[in-house]
């Protein structure tokens, strides 16, 4: 049977995702903040652990993250954690070390979008043309001056989103060349503007709702449950990448 121990659970992100798990029919543990310090019971030897597959959905803040990564360096979750997918973005150094350490002992999946279409996106940019070269380095040979802009709702705190970062990277734009709109209830767009004389192509991904992100965390977990993923640290293309191999 599949368990998620979801982080996050009663924010806008959490509440989808827990919908959309128990309709494939996980077993939804809801972890608010006290309980994290307790997460150990999950992964003792018992029978009815035994029973489980088991992953971590981070779906809270960096604290939030920070709070699991130290109660995991002291686990010994080699057998019993399948995977912890972490969603927040925005960690500092030392947590970024501390997530290294224990991907050494159970698979993480680093993802600052769960959506398909943006992994999508991201695969286009980086497919390479019959000139051997990627779609983003032919388009700058061909005289394309590349950016990138993003838009969010206001509550959201970081700027540029990790995604627009995902997407400059995979596109070969610099930072400078990145702009950010914090504005309304806007779920989330990213466009990547090729312009050249007279003529421009935009790439853009539009979030129409959360629910996309909620059953792209539950196919990444369906996946990850299904295949199994190594003992590392993964971006969600390098994640995707390695299950659709499978
Ligand atoms: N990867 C993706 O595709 C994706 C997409 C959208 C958003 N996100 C990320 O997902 C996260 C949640 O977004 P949201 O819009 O759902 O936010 P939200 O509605 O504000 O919910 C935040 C959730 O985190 C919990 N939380 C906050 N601080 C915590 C802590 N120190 N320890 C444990 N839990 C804590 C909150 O619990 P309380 O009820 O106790 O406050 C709440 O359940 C953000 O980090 C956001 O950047 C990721």
């Amino acid at each position: 049977m599949n368990r998620m121990l979801l982080v996050g659970a009663s924010g806008r992100l959490g509440r989808e995702i827990s919908a959309a798990a128990q309709e494939k029919g996980y077993s939804v543990i809801p972890l608010g903040r006290n309980d994290i310090e307790n997460i150990s019971e999950f992964f003792t030897p018992t029978k009815e652990n035994s029973i489980f597959k088991t992953v971590i959905v981070d779906v809270s803040l960096p604290e939030g993250t920070e709070k699991i990564a130290d109660q995991l360096v002291k686990l010994d979750t080699k057998h019993t954690l399948n995977a912890w997918v972490i969603g927040t973005t925005g960690h500092s150094e030392e947590l970024t070390q501390k997530i290294k350490m224990i991907s050494s002992k159970t698979p993480i999946v680093l993802s600052s979008n769960f959506s398909r279409g943006v992994f999508f996106l991201e695969e286009l940019l980086k497919a390479k043309t019959v000139t051997g070269k990627t779609v983003a380095e032919l388009a700058k040979q061909l005289g394309f001056d590349l950016a990138l802009w993003e838009s969010h709702h206001t509550m959201k705190k970081d700027a540029p989103s990790g995604t627009a970062k995902t997407l400059a990277l995979a596109a070969g734009i610099s930072s400078d060349k990145i702009s950010s709109t914090r504005v309304g209830s806007v779920v989330g767009e990213h466009s990547i503007f090729l312009s050249q004389g007279a003529e421009e192509l935009r790439l853009t991904h539009v979030a129409h709702s959360r629910k996309l992100f909620a059953d792209g965390a539950v196919d990444l977990c369906e996946r990850i449950l299904k295949h199994g993923l190594d003992k590392r640290l993964f971006t969600m293309s390098d994640a995707l990448n390695q299950l659709m191999r499978s």
